[in-house]
């Protein structure tokens, strides 16, 4: 099926993601792995390419995460960026030292060999991203010089005939300009893949697959009504028509008549072939969320809940093999599956499922795509661009919007103000260019003036983010006629809250959501 592999060995970078991104974008299936990855098994995997991430480590420091020679001498060409551009001249002996300055921004690189493969069709002085505090002095034996910045002697080099190229800048961020022809440089030139990475393979593929895998199989899907749900459970009833059952299970954790929305578009009254069931289960996930404030405790008993939702529905439609679940490729490296990150929050999906599943096997089709490659999966096949360009919404829902313990009153709160903030971004034709926005109850009441009267209320924290990946954010600017409309409305449309706050932080340091 994957015929080409480029592997990202992930050494703490901050960008890792991108990078398999970027990568795939030049039709490059690509996979991230940690760099403690043993060397048996990379050359298992048998990758065209391997490239090695920033990370924030001195490579010459006892502890510093490194990769051993033999990595360079596997006739597979690697790129090294940033510190796997330095871990390579210092493992390959070069000399790596601590800069003066930290170089760091947008900063004009020179190119002194035009006839690089990498430097193939780009600018001879090309705007490029830095962030190192060392640099490379020396490169190693058998290494050129290709470009150089003002401060830095060396901002890449390479030794052609090994197939081995090192970048000191990033060019898989988007202040690169010519970031992205470097990448497919060194994909489709050096390692020579021919780009057969693409989302019509891909759903050929998996229907293919799914039916191998099924046979006559029944299988469930857990359809949540977001993107990836959605996708999966088209994927599967092209695949496997009406031996799938969609469970919808309306855990009173949605946003504002989104249960009636999920069943007008997936129930039968619309357009797609699926057994459909909802199951409204919203007090008993109120019962189970009493008194309970601890994040991660939430989150648990909001997957546990989940899988013994469709354990019960199972058992009502009979023998069930499969349960589907529309986990993508960054929940899984986000769950410290993948590559080196830490493991940031359990995302349900993945790594807090219960030990006790009552099926046979867990299908997750998507498990290997991120979020744009899922929704050009969902255009391919035939779902309105509505559903596929919907914001992400948590599968946990507002129970990671509500700070603290969740009631229904809070639920009821959150959803009216959010309710009311998306109609206004939409109003202000906002809603297509913000990555993800929403409203959260913060668990902080503070005393106000209504009227004559004093009020002791929640506040509400409006957030606006602009992402690439997810993995970091920037919060959006939001004109201030357009917030103060939000906060305006709330306050008078929504009992119980009193203040209305804007949330300016950045991911890191803060998350998207609030728990
Ligand atoms: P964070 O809060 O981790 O969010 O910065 C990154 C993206 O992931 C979504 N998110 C989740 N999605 N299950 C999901 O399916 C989860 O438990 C979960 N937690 C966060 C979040 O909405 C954002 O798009």
């Amino acid at each position: 099926m994957k015929k080409e592999l480029v592997i990202v060995l992930d050494f703490g970078g901050q960008y890792n993601q991108l990078v398999a991104r970027r990568v795939r974008e030049c039709n490059v299936y690509c996979e991230i792995y940690s760099y403690k990855t043993d060397l048996e098994k990379i050359k298992a995997m048998n990758p065209k390419g391997i490239i090695l991430t920033g990370g924030p480590n001195s490579c010459y420091e006892a502890d510093s995460p490194t990769y051993s020679k033999e990595l360079f001498e596997l006739g597979i060409p690697v790129l090294g960026l940033c510190y796997g551009a330095q871990l390579m001249m210092h493992v390959l002996g070069g000399k790596v030292e601590k800069a003066d300055h930290r170089e760091y921004g947008k900063t004009e690189v020179l190119v002194d060999k035009t006839s690089s493969k990498i430097f193939e069709g780009v600018s001879e002085k090309t705007i490029c991203w830095m962030s190192h505090f060392d640099y490379i002095s020396q490169v190693a034996p058998g290494f050129e010089i290709t470009s150089h910045t003002d401060n830095c002697p060396c901002a890449s080099s390479e030794n052609a005939e090994k197939g081995l190229y090192a970048i000191q800048f990033h060019p898989e961020v988007l202040h690169t300009q010519e970031g992205s022809k470097m990448l497919y440089n060194f994909v489709r030139g050096v390692c020579g893949c021919s780009g057969d990475w693409r989302m019509d393979n891909f759903v050929e593929e998996q229907i293919k697959a799914i039916r191998e895998k099924v046979g006559d199989g029944k299988v469930l899907c857990a359809l949540s009504g977001g993107v990836d749900s959605s996708v999966a459970a088209v994927l599967l009833s092209k695949a496997i028509g009406n031996q799938l059952t969609c469970v919808f299970v309306d855990h009173g954790l949605l946003r504002k008549n989104e249960g009636d929305e999920v069943e007008a578009v997936f129930g039968p009254e619309g357009p797609y072939e699926l057994n459909f069931i909802r199951v409204n289960a919203q007090q008993r996930y109120y019962e189970k969320l009493k008194g309970v404030e601890e994040p991660e405790a939430k989150r648990k008993i909001i997957g546990e809940e989940f899988i013994r939702v469709f354990e019960e529905e199972a058992k009502k439609i009979g023998k069930v093999d499969f349960l589907v679940q529309g986990t993508i490729y960054p929940d899984v490296v986000e769950s410290g599956l993948g590559g080196e990150s830490a493991v940031i929050k359990s995302h349900h999906n993945v790594g807090g499922l219960p030990d006790h599943v009552d099926f046979k096997e867990i299908i997750e089709p998507l498990r290997d795509l991120f979020k744009d490659e899922v929704r050009k999966a969902g255009l391919e096949l035939g779902i309105p661009e509505y559903l596929v360009f919907r914001q992400p919404f948590p599968g946990p829902g507002l129970g990671i919007r509500i700070i603290g313990e969740v009631t229904e009153e809070k639920v009821k709160i959150v959803q009216d103000a959010d309710a009311i903030y998306r109609e206004e971004i939409a109003n202000a034709g906002l809603d297509r260019s913000i990555g993800q926005y929403f409203a959260a109850l913060t668990n902080m009441r503070s005393v106000g003036v209504m009227g004559d009267e004093r009020t002791y209320d929640y506040a509400i924290a409006l957030r606006a983010v602009n992402t690439i990946d997810f993995m970091t954010a920037e919060s959006a600017q939001i004109p201030y006629e357009v917030l103060n409309k939000v906060m305006s409305r709330i306050i008078n449309e929504v009992r119980g809250v009193n203040r209305v706050m804007y949330d300016l932080t950045s991911k890191p340091p803060g998350t998207i959501e609030f728990e």
